[in-house]
């Protein structure tokens, strides 16, 4: 172990390995978080050749893609693998509390990728205990945020595991790893063809690498997939109505649905009509700014409808309240701290706040763009009779220069100091005479 983390020296581990072998041969477990990809491919052997039985655990947060061929190649790998179906509970437990925090990182970013690492993270920690494994792997880099987010959910849901993340240690680049892929009969995936690396969820998809490095070109069409170009979008716009209980999206169009199937049939009506492109200089935990496209056509949608319905129904002081706590809350997910005390007591704030947050909320759809266009509340603060300039006017306006007296008192009283000269202190002695 480093003198730092739960990180395995894996070098020493499997030196250590070797001395005891032929005595006793303990292989030890790792569970590793796997993808399907070629990093957490050749990362499978990379483990087994350091004397470690590898379970390859796949968890479905929603990406689009075939988990069966993945749990097929991790077991012809010769790895013990399983998916975990929990589309369900990252929809109810991780996107329900990032909606209702209206979580931008950055005020740009949806943090799909952020907010199922915890949520993946927590699932390997109890495979890990049910194996009986010693160590936890995953295939991030030492670049970037997800290491950071998955070695904190091992620290604070798993202290007694350790944790092997292969990319920071093995020094191969991008080419290396196919060659050793291709050495070790490793099939490297066709997408790997595609210059860039994406990560998708429910929530979004996240696109780096290749021309995206450079950030002053326009990403090209083929790093989309999940929106149509805006350009291509249908001619006439679509309008979607959302209906929010206590902050939760409960129907479409006036059907009642679970939030995780609202998000799918979300994603396809926003993404043909153009929706939820980022383009965003993004500033890494780890220091770097990377250049970060995204698509996220449904937490766009529902991030605005569900801003819209606040500001008709919370008051003032608790908005811009809630909008710290929002930033705050927005940073800690990106951070990788996702299992603290804070986020829970920042949970049990924005819970209370959202508990009138119930209403309908109408968003038009149209070539790329996402508008808010009406709002219905039984909770609405909204009052017609207030707000008119037509008749039917109840607000007392010979009322508002006493209040706007009282309102100024400071700025009067400090600009009339301003204009004063400054009085001498006198002192009692002085007085007296
Ligand atoms: N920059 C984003 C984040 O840190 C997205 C990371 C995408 N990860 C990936 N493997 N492509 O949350």
């Amino acid at each position: 172990m480093t003198p730092y983390s739960q990180n395995v020296d894996i070098g020493a581990y499997a030196c250590q390995l070797t001395i005891r072998k032929g005595a006793e041969m303990a292989r030890s477990k790792v569970v590793l978080a796997y993808s399907g990809g070629l990093d957490t491919s050749v990362a499978i052997r990379w483990l087994q050749d350091r004397e470690l039985d590898v379970v390859a655990f796949t968890v479905d947060v929603g990406q689009p893609c075939d988990l069966q061929d993945i749990k097929e190649k991790a077991e012809r790998l010769g790895a013990k693998a399983c998916i975990l179906d929990a589309r369900r509970e990252f929809a109810e437990d991780f996107i329900l509390r990032a909606l209702r925090a209206n979580a931008l990182y950055e005020g740009q970013y949806p943090l799909s990728t952020a907010l199922a690492r915890p949520l993946i993270g927590k699932h390997l920690v109890d495979i890990a205990r049910r194996e009986g494994a010693k160590f936890i792997a995953h295939g991030c880099t030492g670049k970037g945020n997800d290491q950071v987010r998955f070695d904190l959910c091992t620290t604070a849901l798993a202290p007694e595991l350790q944790i092997i993340a292969p990319m920071r240690v093995w020094g191969m680049t991008r080419e290396q790893e196919i060659e050793y892929a291709r050495e070790h009969g490793i099939p490297v995936p066709v997408s790997n063809a595609s210059p860039y690396s994406t990560d998708e969820n429910l929530w979004g998809r996240s696109v780096e690498c290749g021309i995206l490095e450079n950030p002053a070109i326009e990403p090209p069409e083929e790093a989309f997939e999940w929106t149509q170009s805006p350009l291509d979008a249908p001619d006439e716009p679509t309008y979607v109505n959302v209906r929010f209980e206590a902050g939760k999206p409960i129907a479409l169009d006036g059907k009642h649905a679970d939030l995780q199937s609202i998000i799918v049939s979300l994603n396809k009506v926003a993404g043909l009509n153009g929706i939820g492109r980022i383009d965003h200089i993004e500033s890494r935990l780890v220091g770097i700014k990377s250049r970060e496209v995204y698509e996220c056509p449904a937490a766009t949608v529902l991030l605005k409808a569900h801003q819209a319905l606040e500001a008709m129904v919370l008051p003032r002081d608790l908005l811009d309240f809630k909008r710290g706590v929002e930033a705050k809350y927005s940073m800690l997910i990106y951070d990788g701290l996702w299992f603290t005390p804070l986020r829970e007591s920042l949970d049990a704030f924005i819970e209370s706040a959202s508990e009138r947050v119930t209403g309908e909320v109408s968003v038009k759809l149209f070539k790329g763009s996402a508008q808010v266009v009406g709002r219905t509340s039984p909770n609405s603060l909204y009052n017609h009779a207030l707000a008119t300039y037509s008749s039917g006017d109840v607000f007392r306006q010979d009322m508002a220069e006493g209040f706007i007296y009282v309102w100024g008192l400071p700025a009067r009283t400090w600009a009339a100091v301003g204009a004063c000269p400054q009085p001498k202190l006198v002192k009692a002695a002085k007085r007296a005479r």
